[in-house]
């Protein structure tokens, strides 16, 4: 007998907050740090085969090649004094007073700054040619005071970027500030009433259609402990300064004059579900392959967390239209935030200036596309890091993939686009079940790094050979990277570069269901009949494995029968029993999704006509499905 291989019309479209597919990856270059680092903070220059990862007392920077991967450790230690210093305060967390690594950006070509607590009072080291420590006269590491560049603490809060030379520092100290910490701009910073408390979570350069309109988000919490019960105790920020600002001539002389922040809302307006405190997010650049998108992870006040989405037009519209929280008079025609060069003849007047000092609040609320969360993603899961990539798919049209860190060490990769959402599969790639920590993702390479505290890997982004063998299952795998290649009759990652073959290979990832497979049916290897004789009174499980956790599995009897079946995660199992009596006959079961019809497995079941138990079982071929059997002698 042969596979089934159907298209169904009436396909079934839904919205399935579960992982479609589970991989656990066995070959990805996993490295163990022995005793855990406690924050575990990622560079990685896109296009490059390093990876920095600061830890505890190093800097270690790992090499790959393939599936290997080499590591060189950098010693940077806390220093004495301040080792010292730090465990005599009174009330010290004794293990804070260490050197965690918190900041490692690129400054230029040759050059990156590493920034570590140093037991309290940070301090920042240079690493000349991407290896080695910038050494001074004497041939000691030269080192700088991180006061203003880099937390003290592994547990506070905090975000750095590095644009163009200079590092931009956001610090959740006694006092919240944005500064333009270090490099050849002017150094700048938020002036104390701008910030409430708040807390940082990431900055992100948001690239203008010039380089004089760049700008430089940060994303925070703002977080109030004295709010009544009936407020929102924590609510998220999005702040942005221009990349030319140079401060004021008379005013605002050292402060930001572009400054302006806005409240991010995973939420409805009219629905009180919200999802307040922002995790983590990242900016997806408008560019040659698409819009500009805002993903973020937001946590309710019970922990659970879900993704908005937010268009960058949008945001960027509402910093140059809204009016300002609390200003009341008409905004004059150079709004205040507006990037300019320092000498131009545009630059702000004192009037302008004097508003932004009073009022850096736009008054418009960011709410997300579709205004709420991605439903799909209000999974059991808590998502912990996310970051994105760009795919062109088969028919040249932009994809969002996501890749969502859980706190459970796994990775969810998820299809956005449009009005659909995907979760395409989990990928479990670590040993240890401890939150994703760091993640960061080269979309020239094709690879994405991910770290816990305890483990770091590297990962394909095109991984097409799991999905196998046959054209439907490259297909339903609704991967964007992923095309059957009808000439080499196998699942091939598309090279959205090039022009050759990939508008040949074939791909469905709109929820219209169209059968792009047809035609391309003979592959399938026809599934051998497992012939089982049993006894009448003896107990049996025929099991039916579950591969695509999206499809729905179904026992049939000769035909036109219907069992039910008991699902563990791993298989739709059918029992005999009172509600399956035993009988002899063909069983099949088979998984339908999106209009596909799977057969999955099937069992010719012959009943013993004498009462002799048998001894055994007999099952022909299918070596890979295991009937259980138990004799009730
Ligand atoms: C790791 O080091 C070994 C020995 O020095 C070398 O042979 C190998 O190519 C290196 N691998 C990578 C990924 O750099
Ligand atoms: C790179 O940055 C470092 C640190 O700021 C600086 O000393 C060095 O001169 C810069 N190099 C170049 C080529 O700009
Ligand atoms: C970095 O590389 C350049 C060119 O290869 C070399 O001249 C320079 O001495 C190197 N610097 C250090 C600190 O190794
Ligand atoms: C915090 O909440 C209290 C109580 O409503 C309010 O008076 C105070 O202004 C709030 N603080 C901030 C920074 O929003
Ligand atoms: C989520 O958790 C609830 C309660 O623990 C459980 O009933 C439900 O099946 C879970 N959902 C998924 C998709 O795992
Ligand atoms: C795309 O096709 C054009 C014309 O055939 C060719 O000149 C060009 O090199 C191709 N580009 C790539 C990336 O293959
Ligand atoms: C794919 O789309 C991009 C952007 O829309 C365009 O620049 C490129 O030429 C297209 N490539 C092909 C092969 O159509």
């Amino acid at each position: 007998m042969r596979s089934l291989y159907l298209f169904l019309l009436s396909a079934f479209c839904s919205a399935q907050k579960i992982p479609r597919l589970k991989f656990t990856l066995k070959d990805s270059p996993v490295l163990s740090f022995e005793n855990g680092e406690k924050s575990t903070v990622l560079f990685h220059d896109a296009g490059s085969e390093q990876l920095y990862v600061g830890g505890r007392g190093a800097l270690r920077i790992l090499t790959y090649k393939e599936s290997e991967v080499n590591q060189t450790q950098v010693p940077l230690l806390a220093d004495e004094k301040a080792e010292k210093n730090c465990r005599s305060k009174p009330g010290a967390v004794q293990a804070e007073c260490d050197n965690y690594i918190r900041v490692i950006q690129r400054l230029n070509s040759s050059s990156i700054i590493v920034c570590g607590t140093n037991a309290g009072s940070p301090k920042c080291w240079f690493l000349s040619n991407d290896t080695r420590l910038q050494q001074d006269k004497r041939g000691q590491a030269l080192a700088i005071s991180g006061e203003s560049l880099a937390p003290a603490s592994p547990s506070q809060p905090a975000a750095a970027i590095a644009v163009e030379g200079s590092l931009y520092s956001a610090l959740s100290q006694d006092r919240s500030t944005i500064q333009r910490s270090y490099g050849p701009r002017k150094l700048l910073r938020t002036e104390d009433k701008w910030l409430a408390k708040a807390e940082f979570v990431t900055a992100a350069l948001v690239p203008g259609k010039e380089s004089h309109l760049d700008e430089i988000y940060f994303f925070y919490n703002e977080v109030n402990k004295t709010a009544g019960l009936d407020e929102e105790p924590v609510k998220a920020q999005l702040g942005r300064v221009c990349k030319v600002d140079e401060g004021g001539k008379s005013l605002l002389v050292d402060f930001w004059t572009t400054f302006l922040q806005a409240r991010l809302v995973c939420g409805s307006p009219t629905h009180p579900q919200r999802f307040n405190q922002l995790h983590d997010a990242v900016v997806l650049g408008e560019g040659r392959k698409g819009q500009g998108m805002l993903y973020g992870i937001f946590a309710s006040a019970w922990g659970t967390t879900a993704v908005c989405a937010y268009s960058m037009d949008k945001v960027t519209r509402a910093f140059k239209t809204s009016k300002l929280k609390g200003y009341t008079n008409i905004l004059p025609a150079h709004r205040p935030g507006t990037c300019v060069p320092y000498n131009s003849p545009n630059a702000p007047s004192k009037a302008v200036l004097s508003i932004i000092k009073d009022y850096p609040e736009i008054e418009t609320v960011i709410y997300p596309e579709g205004q709420r969360p991605l439903y799909v993603l209000q999974t059991n899961d808590t998502y912990t890091k996310v970051v994105a990539d760009r795919v062109l798919d088969a028919s040249n049209t932009s994809r969002s993939v996501l890749y969502l860190g859980t706190d459970k060490g796994k990775i969810h990769k998820v299809l956005q686009t449009g009005g659909q959402t995907v979760i395409i599969a989990e990928l479990s790639p670590f040993r240890r079940d401890a939150p994703i920590s760091g993640m960061a993702l080269d979309a020239f390479t094709g690879h994405l790094y991910v770290a816990t505290e305890f483990e770091v890997t590297r990962l394909p982004l095109a991984d097409c050979g799991q999905y196998r063998e046959t054209c439907w299952k490259c297909v339903l795998a609704k991967d964007p990277y992923c095309g059957w290649d009808p000439d080499g009759k196998k699942c091939s990652a598309i090279s959205g570069e090039s022009n050759d073959t990939a508008s040949n290979f074939l791909q469905n990832l709109d929820p219209e269901a169209e059968d792009v497979c047809e035609g391309a049916a003979e592959q399938v290897a026809p599934e051998a009949l497992k012939k089982v004789s049993v006894d009448p009174t003896s107990y049996i499980y025929l099991p039916c494995p579950l591969r695509s956790h999206h499809a729905i599995y179904t026992w049939v009897k000769d035909g036109s029968k219907q069992y039910p079946c008991a699902m563990d995660g791993h298989s739709c199992t059918l029992r005999f029993g009172e509600n399956a009596p035993m009988d002899q006959g063909l069983f099949k079961c088979t998984a339908t999704e999106d209009g596909y019809l799977e057969e999955i497995t099937a069992y010719k079941l012959t009943l013993n006509a004498a009462c002799i138990p048998p001894l055994s079982v007999t099952v022909a071929a299918g070596a890979l499905f295991l009937v259980v059997t138990i004799l009730l002698l």
